[in-house]
């Protein structure tokens, strides 16, 4: 009955496949690649994450979407379900509580979003040199209390938009917003690629120096495809309960991890030009991005307008992704301890505010969050998912899901290889490798 009340919310074909984008896009993409990709060493990265993509993430998509629609439960309930009283069902445990995480320093980034968006309306921005664009994200990033009322500004449009049921406002977003965002993306990206010095950035981005390829650049492309796919903690699954039994679930698959790419992609292309051209280091971290884009806006007809509606629709973008994690929380509450939809998006959004604060107050535990949630827990939600169902699905039980619109899947083969060998073996060598060149042992690169 409760678990009726959430599947209610993406009846629709069309619906379920727009709020899965519409929970992988968002500021992982525009936000996150580019400060990471930038961290890393740029192109070479770009080949890491785009193999990890390919052979371990879009894998990992597909067996969520596979328990999801399977069981027809959110993350909570589905693991449950498929294997009561063994410990694997504590996957949606671990869900819950990445969702915590994560939405605890994702919440601040989508309060700048916020925040960038009214300086643009009035302003504040404009005409301002390089210098000032940066001192004017530090003067944010450095005071909590004005971090803090951006963030809370954020949880209460989701907590308000969850508890109202989700439907209707993630499809009119991600039909009809997110098309207008890419839109806006290819313009600023033109702007960028335009600007004296911008050659170099597109270098950075295109041309691989694979001796910049450390076991701990590999261990963060791996975190980064997961994040941006929003996989290994259940948000995925709880889509996959949403799409209709006719569906081709390969091709839902392929279509999220497409648009997400291309998105991210366009994201770097649009960052890093302008970067070089105005002495931005691509590694300066977080801040990256707000950093960056002012001076493009500044360069550009009709820069301000478009800059306001550049950062509100990156704030909707954050928000549909921000709802899907809420969502995973209030299903939890809901499905084990009986609350309200109404009483659970409450208590949620009261807890989020809370680890949010310390995420505001605090730069390190800010970083920390952001690192150990794409790079450690999400790997691990992961391995568990994909340990879990071969085991208690089985290949003829996975296939049946994967079939069952009535066509054949004809890469299950090399699918099932993947799931049962590949993808598994992969995390934990990219884990161990990394771990052990933290501590100065070096088994690859
Ligand atoms: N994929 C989202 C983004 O790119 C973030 C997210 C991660 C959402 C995990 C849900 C679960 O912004």
């Amino acid at each position: 009955m409760k678990e009726e009340k959430a599947n209610d919310l993406f009846s629709t074909k069309v619906g379920a496949i727009a709020a899965a984008a519409g929970s992988a896009v968002g500021l992982g993409n525009i936000w996150r690649f580019p400060y990471v990709l930038g961290e890393n060493g740029g192109a070479a990265f770009l080949v890491v994450y785009i193999i990890s993509t390919i052979l371990i993430a879009i894998p990992v998509l597909l067996t969520e979407f596979v328990i999801g629609r399977k069981t027809n439960l959110p993350v909570s309930g589905a693991y449950n379900s498929l294997a009561p009283n063994k410990w694997w069902n504590q996957i949606g445990i671990i869900g819950v509580l990445c969702a915590f995480i994560i939405l605890s320093f994702y919440n601040v980034v989508a309060g700048w979003t916020m925040c960038y968006t009214v300086r643009s309306a009035t302003g504040a921005l404009q005409g301002l040199s390089e210098d000032a664009i940066q001192q004017a994200f530090v003067s944010l990033s450095e005071s909590p209390w004005e971090c803090l009322i951006w963030m809370v500004v954020t949880i209460v449009a989701s907590a308000f938009i969850v508890s109202r049921g989700v439907k209707r406002g993630i499809e009119w977003s991600s039909r009809i917003l997110m098309p207008l965002l890419l839109l806006l993306i290819i313009v600023v990206c033109v702007r960028s690629l335009t600007l004296d010095g911008a050659l170099q950035g597109v270098q950075f981005l295109l041309s691989p120096d694979f001796s910049k390829i450390t076991p701990q650049s590999i261990f963060e492309a791996l975190g980064q495809s997961f994040f941006s796919l929003s996989i290994g903690m259940g948000t995925m699954t709880t889509y996959g309960a949403y799409i209709s039994k006719k569906q081709n679930l390969t091709s839902c698959a392929f279509s999220v991890a497409f648009v997400d790419f291309v998105i991210a992609f366009l994201a770097a292309l649009m960052i890093m030009p302008c970067a070089f051209a105005c002495g931005i280091n691509p590694g300066s971290g977080p801040g990256l991005v707000f950093v960056t884009l002012p001076n493009i806006f500044n360069a550009i007809m009709f820069g301000q307008a478009i800059s306001f509606v550049f950062f509100l629709l990156l704030f909707i973008a954050a928000l549909t992704s921000s709802v899907s994690l809420l969502e995973v929380i209030v299903a939890y509450f809901m499905n084990e301890h009986s609350f309200s939809r109404r009483k659970a998006t409450v208590v949620s959004a009261i807890l989020i505010g809370i680890f949010g604060t310390l995420c505001a107050f605090s730069k390190t535990l800010f970083g920390l969050f952001d690192n150990f949630s794409a790079n450690v827990m999400l790997p691990l939600g992961a391995l568990f998912i994909i340990l879990f169902a071969p085991i208690i699905l089985g290949r003829t039980g996975m296939r049946n899901e994967l079939e069952a619109h009535g066509g054949k899947c004809k890469l299950f083969g090399l699918y099932y290889a993947l799931v049962r060998y590949v993808v598994p073996i992969a995390i934990v060598i990219i884990f161990v490798n990394c771990i052990m060149s933290w501590m100065g042992v070096k088994i690859f690169a």
